[in-house]
């Protein structure tokens, strides 16, 4: 226990924006994170959707130390041909044409925001209730949870946040004067919501009509996350804008936007930037993590993995008194309670197996792509038994 009080120190000059656990990380490889005390954990959560090959992986981790050794930043005067290479296999692998390297999501949001509204010279930016799109003003203001803008005010103009799910709605808030709808396929932060395919091709059709740009911000569902490598894939869109973020370096920080060929001029020299965005050893890690997923194929293995984990969960435990639904995409999926998800977060941790909730009643999970579907049913197991000693 004398490792806790040497965490409680360490704290003392951090600002706690942070509701930490009482767990202090060591190491971490593959699956298995290792704390301080030597305990060993399961991570079924991946460091919130991040590290989707697996902690530590080797080619990722040789690709930037190898980069480390050859030079890490000279600055966005300079071509890089990391960056060139980085951004030809986003957009080989996906229908957009252009990418603008960021540092993380929220960085990755904001520069859609601003490209939506200088292309368009439209001001209205449309996002749904319970979504999560960062903590930077643009992203901040987009996010359709008030506890995030909470004492932060004023936000800035022209944010309009309707239901998620609801047509109607969307038909009556999208005018001229729409620069972007802005869209997760699957709400994580808001509780592991899938958007239904009839409201997202109402989006599409919708917005497009309108003159606007179609956002998806697959800063969590993205990188092989829900079994293709983006899930707007699935819902057969073309968005004119992707977000990526979390496990495009598989850890390392690192944000991307992607956007069609139309969208080059409204971002030319001097109107968008960032110091770091797309340093060599950020592109080191997406190239690695990117040829990784397509070489050994971890995006199909997801899809597959993901379908028997979804079944398995709901097979053992839509039935338990206390599980109210069972839902999710690929290798993203929720439980929802009928009361607070917290004590049973709390409980699986302290047996080893590292969960995070989304909103105040889901478990939620997002495991590397990479985990052994035995690892996955056992911690099906774990959190029945979890659950199964609640009576509701
Ligand atoms: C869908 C979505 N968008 C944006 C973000 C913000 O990303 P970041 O924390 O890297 O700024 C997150 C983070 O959880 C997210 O899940």
């Amino acid at each position: 226990m004398e490792n806790q009080e040497d965490t409680v120190w360490a704290d003392e000059e951090l600002f706690p924006t942070y509701k930490r656990w009482d767990v202090t990380f060591a190491k971490a490889e593959d699956t298995t994170i290792t704390d301080t005390n030597g305990k060993t954990y399961q991570d079924f959560m991946a460091g919130i959707g991040v590290v989707n090959l697996g902690h530590s992986h080797p080619y990722v981790v040789q690709a930037v130390e190898k980069q480390l050794h050859e030079g890490w930043h000279a600055s966005n005067f300079f071509h890089y041909n990391q960056q060139q290479e980085a951004a030809h296999l986003l957009t080989s692998h996906s229908c957009g044409d252009l990418v603008f390297f960021a540092n993380s999501g929220a960085e990755a949001n904001e520069a859609a925001i601003k490209l939506a509204r200088k292309h368009t010279g439209r001001k209205k930016i449309i996002s749904f209730v319970q979504s999560f799109h960062g903590r930077t003003f643009g992203s901040m203001a987009a996010t359709g949870q008030t506890a995030v803008q909470e004492g932060f005010g004023p936000m800035p103009e022209g944010f309009v946040r309707l239901p998620f799910n609801d047509v109607s709605e969307l038909e009556k808030a999208i005018d001229e004067d729409t620069a972007a709808v802005l869209i997760e396929m699957v709400q994580g932060e808001g509780g592991v919501r899938p958007a239904d395919q009839a409201f997202v091709t109402a989006v599409e059709e919708k917005v497009k009509k309108s003159g606007g740009l179609l956002v998806c911000d697959e800063i969590q569902t993205g990188i092989g996350r829900t079994g293709t490598l983006f899930a707007h894939e699935q819902y057969e869109i073309e968005p004119d804008i992707i977000t990526s973020a979390k496990g495009l370096g598989n850890g390392f920080p690192v944000g991307a936007m992607i956007g069609k060929q139309f969208l080059k001029e409204s971002f030319g020299p001097g109107s968008h930037g960032t110091t770091f965005g797309g340093n060599p050893l950020a592109m080191a890690a997406v190239k690695a993590t990117l040829q990784t997923l397509f070489e050994e194929k971890w995006i199909k293995a997801a899809a597959a993995k993901g379908e028997r984990f979804l079944n398995e969960l709901d097979q053992e435990l839509r039935s338990l008194p206390v599980v109210k639904d069972v839902r999710g995409m690929g290798m993203m999926a929720g439980v929802e309670l009928t009361e607070s998800s917290a004590p049973v977060i709390k409980e699986l941790r302290d047996k080893g197996m590292l969960v995070i909730g989304a909103g105040p009643n889901v478990i939620r999970m997002l495991p590397p792509l990479t985990m052994k579907e035995e690892t996955l049913l056992e911690g099906v197991q774990d959190i029945k038994e979890a659950l199964s000693s609640i009576q509701s």
